[in-house]
């Protein structure tokens, strides 16, 4: 069942937070099916703009509208993640989304609530909600100065603001993570201090917490061991998805450490069984290993157990 994100986040508000995981092929979308039933879990597919065209955005609609009908328990919202205003506008038109995220942050603060307002109004008319994105999103080197790196943080005062100004349901902050395999190079992490300031500020209101693989070390071992080079890679601690959603982060979106899932089970395939070249031998092992990996996830989050207790609350 299709839901909006934002039927989930008044069930998950400051108890656990959803998982929000990107998927872009066949085998991805069997396994977070998978994982997620195993686990119990209501969750969130987020399909990129590079995902809608690696095969085809119409592609990727039919296998999500497909794995609804083969797990009819699943509960999810499906949500276009870091789309620009143009792609929005499709996802919003195309009836199949039922949450869009319209990344303006790079643009200047003014400009972001513009576009933001724009996209807010056309999705709120066909019944979407919209997550938005304030602040700079980015690795931390060590050179870099306390004031440099804050600067770049979401501003608690300009979130209050943002929100009220451009009626967003949700918002992305930048509280020290960052996107792919290398988010700290020293002892960095999430900024909770800043994100208790925002929760402050905006009490009650869902935030996102993008940049949240927490790419394990052990991953990264053993695909370095299958002839891999990612060197110096460091993420997020999962134990600490909890005192997020405790401080109002209700959506933790996830993507590299699927990748890394991906990249360990085919490379080590290969390595044992340089005989083989059925595509699906290793697709399998994916597939399982892959909702093995959800299913964790959800625990670290809270999600996972409470799929009985949303289906009574949105059928009731
Ligand atoms: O935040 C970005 C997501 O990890 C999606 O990545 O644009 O390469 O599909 P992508
Ligand atoms: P990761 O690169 O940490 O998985 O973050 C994914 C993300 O934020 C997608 O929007
Ligand atoms: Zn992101």
């Amino acid at each position: 069942m299709i839901v909006t994100t934002k039927k989930l986040f008044e069930l998950a508000y400051g108890k656990y937070a959803i998982g929000a995981y990107n998927i872009n092929n066949l085998e991805q979308c069997m396994g977070l099916f998978r994982g997620n039933i195993e686990s119990q879990a209501p969750f969130i597919i987020q399909i990129s703009k590079g995902a809608r065209s690696y095969t085809h955005k119409a592609m990727l609609e039919a296998m999500i509208r497909t794995a609804d009908e083969i797990f009819p328990e699943a509960i999810f919202a499906v949500h276009l993640d870091h789309g620009d205003e143009k792609t929005c506008m499709d996802c919003i038109e195309s009836g199949f989304y039922s949450s869009v995220m319209i990344d303006a942050s790079h643009e200047p603060y003014e400009k972001n609530i513009e576009i933001t307002r724009r996209v807010v109004e056309a999705a709120h008319a066909r019944g979407i909600v919209v997550e938005a994105e304030l602040g700079q999103l980015g690795g931390v080197e060590e050179h870099v100065s306390v004031a440099e790196a804050d600067a770049k943080l979401t501003d608690p005062d300009q979130a209050k603001d943002f929100v009220a100004r451009t009626g967003c349901d949700s918002l992305a902050c930048a509280i020290g993570t960052s996107h792919g395999a290398y988010k700290f190079t020293g002892g960095q992490g999430v900024r909770f201090d800043v994100l208790a300031e925002i929760q402050k500020r905006l009490p009650g209101f869902p935030l996102v917490m993008h940049g949240s693989s927490s790419v394990p070390q052990e991953e990264v071992e053993r695909i370095n061991a299958a002839g891999g080079r990612i060197k110096g890679a460091k993420g997020v601690d999962e134990n600490q998805f909890k005192r997020a959603a405790e401080l109002g982060v209700t959506k933790v979106n996830i993507d590299t450490d699927g990748r890394l899932v991906w990249t360990r089970v085919h490379r080590e395939f290969f390595r044992d069984n340089p005989e083989k070249f059925d595509l699906r031998d290793p697709g399998k092992i994916f597939m399982a290993e892959y909702a093995k990996f959800i299913a964790h996830k959800n625990e670290k989050l809270g999600s996972a157990g409470q799929l009985p207790a949303v289906r009574a609350a949105l059928t009731k």
